[in-house]
């Protein structure tokens, strides 16, 4: 609790937000670059999804992309100023609704009622208690077929010697890829991909990227796990490079207007 505690007041209070999140874009050259290079390629399939749940938005980072991905999307952030924020970015987006929360539950959303939960570059701070009540909730609202797509710590992979003094995104040290797969199977949920990836430069594994389901549902099977140490210096690296050569997507641009062929969303 007191860990909750201190995230809360990390966010609502001490973070300055100086460029509202887009600053933990800047490795990859701008959000833009990032969305396109690392995570709509990961999430390509799972969408579009019709309700989508994401935990941990801040200053909606993600959420200007998922939003057009779907008919609904539900924001649950533990900061106030996150979720006010978010408000009034999407004070436009009838199918946007934003709530506070505890940091671990998520009682906004009815049982069965989700199609695809995401979080990314939120969770990677939160230890296992707080991986174990969202799984819990995760197991509760998700459909038959929806998916969980988690970005969380993969730290209790390893020995704390391997990361002792190079912890520098403080990932959580109770949580890895074993760790998330067994408190979801506790729950019905089922691991189908988890991707342990080395975040910030750090020559180990330290986050993974989950992919969970229903156990049963139409896209369980074995998991597949693999290990992707060249996130940072390959895949990053890439999207820089690429960011140096080609503009961003424009901000006004949604899929709607790609699939109806409307110039740069204009
Ligand atoms: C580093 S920011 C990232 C925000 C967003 N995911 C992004 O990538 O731009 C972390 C956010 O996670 C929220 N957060 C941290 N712990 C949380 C928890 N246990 N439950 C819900 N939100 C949490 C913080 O309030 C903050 O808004």
């Amino acid at each position: 609790m007191a860990v909750i505690a201190e995230n809360l007041s990390m966010w609502d209070q001490s973070y300055a937000w100086p460029k509202q999140g887009d600053e933990w874009s800047d490795a990859w050259g701008g959000v833009s670059h990032q969305w396109w290079t690392t995570l709509f390629p990961r999430l390509q399939g799972y969408v579009p999804a019709e309700r989508i749940l994401e935990i941990a938005p801040g200053y909606g980072r993600w959420t200007h992309f998922l939003k057009d991905l779907c008919a609904e999307i539900v924001i649950v952030d533990l900061a106030e100023t996150a979720i006010a924020h978010c408000a009034e970015r999407f004070a436009g987006d009838r199918h946007v609704s934003g709530h506070v929360n505890d940091g671990k539950t998520l009682p906004m959303a009815a049982d069965g009622s989700i199609d695809l939960v995401f979080s990314f570059d939120s969770l990677v701070h939160v230890e296992r208690d707080v991986m174990e009540s969202y799984l819990a909730e995760i197991a509760r609202i998700l459909t038959p077929g929806g998916v969980a797509f988690l970005h969380h710590s993969n730290l209790a992979a390893h020995d704390p010697s391997v990361y002792e003094g190079k912890n520098n995104g403080w990932r959580a040290s109770s949580v890895s890829a074993t760790v998330v797969e067994a408190l979801g199977a506790e729950v019905g949920l089922s691991a189908i991909s988890q991707e342990q990836i080395s975040w910030g430069g750090v020559d180990y594994l330290n986050d993974c990227i989950s992919v969970i389901t229903r156990a049963g549902s139409r896209w369980d099977r074995e998991n597949v796990v693999v290990e992707n140490p060249g996130f940072s210096k390959v895949e990053i690296a890439m999207a820089l490079q690429r960011s140096k050569l080609y503009p961003p997507s424009s901000p006004n641009v949604t899929f709607a207007a790609l699939e109806l062929g409307d110039p740069a969303g204009s």
